[in-house]
């Protein structure tokens, strides 16, 4: 296995979502880029993004409109200069995606559907006040960005893409980020130097038992940054979708968008019952939603509540949402004349790698973005299809910072951004060895953490049930370190992830008393105002 020591890449990418692919095309071409992912390309949280890419080009919406969308959603934490850039910058690059070869969805000549200017269609999801999301395919719009930039990066001589490449380590000198070591699919070791190394690795919805996320989204680029001594931030909000299919014991997502085109939701005694938590009904936000069902669920006892499509017009719907259409109907389901048994999932980190607008961390020559990164651009609930926007507007922005950087400063983000930020240093992190444990497998270990997490770190959550997870977690951590032999293999490391980050999430939810958007602590059920614009933020001890 080549060991890559020799002339440095000039950027070091982590992880081929519309973030990372979209940073490795804007670079310069004479930038020397290594692409890697620890699956194949493609096979990313982007892919299976079905609502879209919201961006304020309706003739009646303005990024104004869009500003106050995102932040009214984000429920008092959004970064106001972050999402500004994101809302102001979302319209170009939109333009910037169709040139690579993105083909949205436009409207046929003589339809009275809600399209831009120029007859891209419009789709509505929660508490957007306007019809702002494209979509391609219908419902398959991630699928078709990952395919445009896919195809334009493999065409790119001066990108070098690493498959099944699993980032173990990033390398630090003398504080400053100087690349990282990986194994490849043969288990071989790989130590790549770059000038600067970008974490683009997505999210940790795998720390849940229900999830919306593809199997590989365990939180590496989470515990990487953190072993880094970077620091992380607003890990206690994570999102859980509304509408998880529930259908012989597998998850799959239904896009918002269903309710945009006016799906309702009903409980098992047939009411409709989201006009009883929101004047916005169905398309409150996410966390709204999320909490009604959760609610519902309860009252009744039951495992699921329903999405309704039946009083819309089948034929368009089906044509609307083929991919969900057709996941339905091999599930014995028509889309459009059954209730479809739904629930929440967890689905999309808020909080991640402290970041300023231009993504760089705290650790000087290493940046983050997209999923793993936190830009405060989604606060405390994220808008839908604000994250494939993130993704694109800030891997951009990351890019020109990086070809005009040559020095690589970290970010002034403890100083400046986020001046209301407390840094936290974790309390217990290091994990010694317990001596003789359970004989778990690591495979059991990452079981009973995403059980243990659906349990006590969902999407509600109290003092006691945190650190009832918080003690297990580190039992796990302990078996863990005591079954390895020999040399840690990709899953045993992938575990390691998962762990460290399931512990960081924990303390950070056990931090903040108060409930707020995605984050509801049943022994605080109200938020507090005191912490408005207040972020947690948490450093390795002694880095
Ligand atoms: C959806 O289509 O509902 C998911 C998109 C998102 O999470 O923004």
């Amino acid at each position: 296995m080549p060991i890559l020591d020799g002339q440095p890449f000039t950027v070091a990418i982590i992880g081929g979502g519309i973030a990372g692919l979209s940073l490795a095309l804007r670079l310069p071409e004479t930038s020397r880029v290594a692409l890697l992912t620890k699956g194949q390309l493609g096979e990313s949280n982007t892919r299976y993004a079905q609502g879209g890419l919201s961006v304020a080009l309706a003739r009646d919406d303005n990024p104004e409109l869009h500003f106050q969308d995102t932040m009214a959603a984000g429920a008092g934490l959004c970064d106001a200069e972050a999402v500004r850039i994101l809302v102001e910058h979302g319209p170009e690059a939109a333009r910037w995606l169709m040139q690579q070869g993105v083909q949205f969805d436009r409207a046929q000549p003589d339809s009275d559907a809600h399209v831009t200017p120029d007859g891209l269609l419009l789709g509505r999801e929660g508490a957007h006040s306007r019809w702002r999301v494209l979509h391609a395919g219908g419902d398959a719009t991630g699928y078709e960005i990952e395919r445009a930039l896919m195809t334009a990066v493999r065409a790119r001589s001066s990108i070098t893409v690493f498959e099944e490449t699993f980032v173990e380590e990033l390398l630090l000198e003398d504080g400053k980020c100087v690349g990282l070591r990986a194994s490849d699919r043969d288990g071989q070791t790989l130590t790549l130097r770059a000038e600067a190394t970008v974490l683009a690795s997505g999210g940790a919805g795998g720390l849940w038992l229900h999830t919306s996320n593809p199997s590989g989204a365990t939180a590496d680029g989470l515990a990487l940054a953190w072993r880094a001594g970077a620091a992380l931030v607003d890990l206690e909000f994570m999102q859980f979708h509304p509408t998880v299919l529930v259908v012989n014991g597998i998850s799959h997502l239904i896009s918002e968008a269903v309710r945009g085109e006016g799906a309702y939701l009903r409980n098992h005694a047939g009411e409709r019952f989201m006009p009883r938590y929101s004047s916005q009904e169905e398309l409150a936000p996410r966390d709204v939603v999320a909490r009604a069902i959760l609610k519902e669920m309860l009252l009744e006892g039951t495992q699921h509540q329903f999405l309704d499509l039946r009083h819309l017009p089948a034929e368009q719907m089906h044509a609307r949402f083929p991919t969900i259409s057709a996941f339905c109907r091999e599930n014995g389901l028509d889309l459009a004349r059954d209730l479809l048994p739904i629930a929440p999932a967890a689905h999309y980190c808020m909080g991640g790698v402290l970041v300023d607008t231009s993504g760089r961390t705290s650790v000087p020559a290493l940046y983050a973005v997209g999923e793993v990164s936190c830009t405060g651009v989604h606060g405390a609930n994220r808008l839908a299809s604000n994250s494939l926007l993130e993704g694109l507007v800030y891997g951009l922005r990351a890019a020109d910072a990086l070809a005009s950087n040559n020095g690589h400063e970290s970010a002034t983000v403890m100083s400046s951004l986020r001046a209301s930020s407390t840094l936290q240093m974790a309390p217990h992190l290091d994990v010694q060895s317990l001596g003789p444990v359970d004989d778990l497998s690591y495979a059991q270990v990452r079981t009973e953490l995403r059980q243990l997490m659906w349990e006590h770190v969902s999407l509600s959550r109290d003092h006691d049930g945190l650190r009832v997870a918080q003690r297990r977690v580190r039992e796990l951590q302990a078996m863990l370190v005591n079954i390895l032999d020999g040399e840690a293999t990709r899953a045993w490391r992938e575990t390691q992830n998962m762990l460290q980050a399931a512990e960081l999430v924990i303390v950070a939810a056990l931090q903040r008393d108060e409930s707020r958007g995605s984050h509801w602590r049943l022994d605080y059920p109200t938020i507090d105002e005191k912490l408005d614009y207040h972020h947690f933020a948490w450093q390795a001890v002694g880095k």
